[in-house]
């Protein structure tokens, strides 16, 4: 009886974490990049399947992925075409041309897409309805954000007064230091768009440090007074004072993060940021039947070659398609290609286009020797986890540094598309599928990579519950934001030790004048 008594104390005393049944989530995702959508499509699902009610404001349609009746879908229309905007600003024709852009081409780009896209989005009725809309309290227990240049949508958080989940479709990047208030040395973590690694040259570590400074003012100085006033234009006429952007960033309680070790490398974090990498992966499925046969008879093995969703083969320039087909034709396996004009000619035997292609079923695939990608960061993963080395061909944004990780990873050879000749790409392609130290290398990084205590698809849903259970997370949330930046970078510390230092140097000084001054009196005094 006594134990009894004792066990039911014990119990109440260490309750489980309340679960959380069926909360009331808004979710905005109005960034029109199909990739990203692999990620918000796992997380909807997930939620979903908990039991959860979410209303998404969406840039693609869920309709096929059958949801059912707990979610709801606000639709952005039309898809808004920002790669219209890309060609008008920076002249590039098709993206095989966006390598020849630098980073801050790529940091401009990424802004301006950012600004129009929320705009485009703002301005829909429905979206418009969110936000005018006449009850707000307990409408809503969460609010979901995508960490992609759409900041003026945390504002819905201020007029639901729900605490903010944000996921980050590429992973860590340098200004989410700012936002949760660490400090991430630039000597050892490299900028995501710079083509590095953690360990770095001195001219790396200049060029590092420059272009994560460049990026920290222009957020500052040029972007954030741009997303402020997006803010200030929709969500002013019902809050009044917007908060500006900056601050609301900094009131975030969780950020789910698409990376995962080793495919990060080791970096100064806070617990609010959890990484989730590989999210958008599941068991695989059958292939269609064609597919599946092409494989299956691949007696030498299979090449599987995509360069992701924004980048299409079609608009490859006719010599580099010519010299593809020509190599590819020359090998003994087979080849599989994502390419969006399947009445492609002149197709050697062992190719086979189609212009969709279920890439990580097919990566699952034991005939699949080697994975030719532009090395986006899904794809990146889905090789990873299914142990296939890569032959990169990275066009922008991060897709250099993962490359770049797995060449030092040492499963992957990676080539400048424009440097590509037909005797470069068949050493590499025969070095991938015929050297042992590939395959063994990507078989340690997917076994590491697989390694988790919880899946990461129960760990985002369980992160969103604990923000909901505790209504926000700000005991999670780093005091160094509140903080003014010469006290944060402990200036204010250097400057009183340096003064005292100082101080001390010149009460020494003065005292040794003094002293040799009455010495040479003395001198003096005696010689007379
Ligand atoms: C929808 O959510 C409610 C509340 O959580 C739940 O009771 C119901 O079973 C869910 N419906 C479906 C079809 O999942
Ligand atoms: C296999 O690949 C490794 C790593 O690139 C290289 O050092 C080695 O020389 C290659 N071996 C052969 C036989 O080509």
């Amino acid at each position: 009886m006594q134990f009894v008594l004792l066990c039911c104390l014990l119990l109440a005393l260490h309750p489980e974490p309340r679960p959380v049944e069926g909360a009331k989530i808004l979710a905005v995702y109005a960034f029109p990049g199909k990739s990203h959508f692999m990620m918000h499509t796992a997380l909807m699902r997930e939620l979903v399947e908990s039991g959860h009610q979410v209303t998404m404001i969406t840039a693609f349609s869920l309709e096929k992925e059958q949801l059912g009746s707990n979610y709801t879908e606000i639709l952005i229309e039309p898809v808004y075409d920002f790669w219209h905007d890309v060609k008008l600003n920076f002249g590039a024709q098709h993206l095989f041309e966006l390598t020849r852009m630098t980073n801050y081409d790529f940091l401009k780009m990424l802004e301006i897409i950012g600004l129009k896209t929320t705009e485009h989005a703002l301005r829909q009725p429905k979206v418009q309805a969110v936000i005018h809309a006449k009850k707000t309290k307990g409408v809503f227990d969460l609010l979901l954000a995508e960490q992609f240049y759409q900041e003026a949508f945390l504002a819905l958080s201020r007029i639901y007064k729900i605490p903010v989940v944000t996921t980050s479709t590429l992973g860590y990047e340098n200004h989410m230091s700012q936002m949760m208030g660490l400090i991430t040395p630039w000597s050892f973590v490299p900028h995501g768009f710079m083509p590095f690694t953690d360990r770095m040259s001195f001219l790396e570590r200049v060029k590092n440090s420059y272009a994560s400074l460049y990026e920290d003012l222009d957020r500052l100085l040029s972007y954030f007074p741009k997303m402020d006033a997006v803010a200030r234009e929709f969500f002013g006429p019902v809050l009044g004072d917007v908060p500006k952007v900056r601050q609301m960033e900094r009131e975030i309680s969780v950020m789910l993060l698409n990376s995962h070790a080793p495919l990060t490398t080791a970096r100064p974090t806070v617990d609010a940021m959890v990484p989730v990498g590989g999210m958008h992966i599941y068991p695989p499925k059958a292939l269609p039947e064609d597919m599946q046969a092409f494989l299956d008879g691949a007696s030498e093995g299979a090449i599987f070659f995509s360069l992701g969703s924004n980048v299409q083969s079609k608009d490859m320039p006719q010599e580099m398609l010519q010299l593809f087909l020509q190599v590819f034709g020359s090998l003994k396996q087979r080849v599989l290609w994502k390419f969006e004009d399947e009445s492609l000619r002149q197709l050697p035997s062992n190719v086979m286009v189609r212009k969709w292609l279920p890439q990580a079923d097919i990566l699952a695939h034991p005939k699949v020797k080697v994975f030719i990608t532009h090395g986006g960061l899904f794809g990146t993963q889905e090789g990873v986890h299914y142990a296939v080395p890569m032959l990169g061909i990275p066009f922008y944004c991060d897709q250099h540094l993962n490359m770049n990780k797995a060449v030092l990873g040492g499963y992957a050879i990676s080539l400048h598309f424009q440097s590509i000749t037909s005797e470069v790409l068949e050493h590499s392609l025969l070095q991938l599928i015929h050297n042992a130290t590939y395959k063994e290398s990507v078989q340690r990084v997917s076994s590491i990579f697989r390694d988790r205590p919880q899946e990461p698809r129960k760990s985002a849903v369980y992160w969103i519950e604990y923000v909901i259970r505790h209504r926000g997370a700000p005991h999670m949330r780093s005091a160094g934001l509140d903080l003014n930046w010469f006290q944060f970078y402990l200036l204010d510390v250097i400057a009183f030790v340096v003064a005292i230092a100082l101080a001390a140097l010149l009460a020494a000084l003065l005292a040794i004048r003094l002293l040799m001054g009455s010495d040479k009196q003395h001198r003096k005094s005696k010689t007379h």
